[in-house]
């Protein structure tokens, strides 16, 4: 069985754009491949996070992780602090990244762009953790949304440069970015990703949003002064973006969609993409508590945690002697 491995920083509350490029997709994956699924807590350091916020996320995160369908028993899932050797082989990877690589991140250039005057090392080299998160379990494949890709290519470079240099040591993953949702906009700006880091709350749905939260920010959407409701991301980036969301979660094709709701206003349109949002809310939320109310999340990642370290001890040792860390 092909191995596939994946995480989620939670720097904040999941959202739905985490749910249709990420998780939905790890779900549906567990069935044909070996998942390893962690929480990428360490990740969130690279800018401050509160601590008591941060640990009620990790709880949120995991609790929505098995509520959206990801089975311990199928899948290993772990918290990324819990098995120490990805920091470890996180040194070891950035001293086999150039800086300048590392110059040509996007999340890096644009915060520099910006003007981010408070950025951290750990933010900087964060790409060199992540590439050890995937390369110490040597998976087939990277599901992510398009965000991400450049980081799973740069993690290929980083792993061919080190077998070149020290041997055949890690697998080469591939990114896999879903065809529909791979990168779902912001609602109240729709140029741009929807994020957890988004100030603007209006552009963002939450998975733990009360639905009629969720509703009014659909219903608020911006949209343009078209009128009818078509597939054409240039010039009507916000209905398009509803669109997909709608196709994500009802499963039906965009064309098939468009077909239904041309001939129709946005607001009809807008309610049926709430409904669907709605739904997914109610149903996810309701499964959500159930969890809570088990207490297993301890347990679940226990479990997980020693299912991974067996693997990442197994490569950091490799890596090691490889690179002559140790004596024979
Ligand atoms: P992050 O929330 O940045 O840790 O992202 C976790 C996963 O969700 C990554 O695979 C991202 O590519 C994906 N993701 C985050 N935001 C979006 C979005 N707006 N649309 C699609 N996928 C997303
Ligand atoms: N950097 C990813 C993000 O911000 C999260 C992440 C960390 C990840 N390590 C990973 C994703 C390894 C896939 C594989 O979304």
């Amino acid at each position: 069985m092909k191995r596939m491995l994946s995480g989620i920083k939670p720097s904040g509350q999941l959202t739905l754009g985490n749910y249709i490029g990420a998780l939905r997709e790890f779900v549906k994956y567990q069935n044909d491949y070996e998942m390893i699924v962690f929480i990428a807590n360490l990740h969130t350091l690279t800018v401050y996070q509160d601590p008591k916020e941060l640990s009620q996320n990790l709880k949120d995160t995991i609790a929505l992780y098995l509520a959206c369908g990801l089975d311990p028993n199928r899948s290993t899932i772990f918290m990324q602090s819990d098995v120490m050797e990805h920091a470890q082989l996180g040194f070891i990877l950035s001293c086999n990244t150039y800086m300048g690589e590392l110059n040509r991140m996007t999340q890096y250039k644009d915060k520099l762009a910006k003007g981010e005057e408070s950025m951290t090392s750990g933010f900087y080299v964060y790409p060199t953790l992540m590439a050890s998160d995937i390369l110490i379990y040597d998976p087939d494949f990277v599901p992510v949304g398009e965000d991400q890709k450049q980081h799973v290519e740069l993690t290929r470079d980083v792993a061919m440069r080190f077998n070149n240099r020290y041997g055949e040591t890690f697998k080469i993953p591939q990114p896999l970015i879903p065809k529909i949702g791979a990168r779902i906009m912001s609602l109240s700006d729709p140029t741009k990703k929807m994020s957890k880091s988004d100030e603007q709350d209006k552009g963002c749905i939450y998975l733990l949003d009360k639905p009629e939260v969720a509703r009014k920010k659909v219903m608020s959407a911006i949209t343009d002064l078209v009128g009818k409701v078509q597939y054409d991301p240039i010039n009507q980036p916000g209905i398009a973006n509803l669109l997909v969301i709608h196709s994500a979660l009802s499963g039906r094709s965009i064309e098939n969609l468009v077909k239904e709701f041309e001939g129709q206003g946005y607001g009809t349109f807008k309610k049926a993409v709430a409904d669907e949002v709605v739904k997914l809310l109610i149903d996810l939320q309701a499964k959500y508590n159930d969890i809570l109310n088990q207490h297993i999340l301890d347990k679940v990642l226990a479990q997980g945690a020693v299912k991974a370290r067996v693997l990442a001890h197994q490569k950091l040792k490799l890596v090691e002697t490889k690179i002559g860390l140790t004596i024979d």
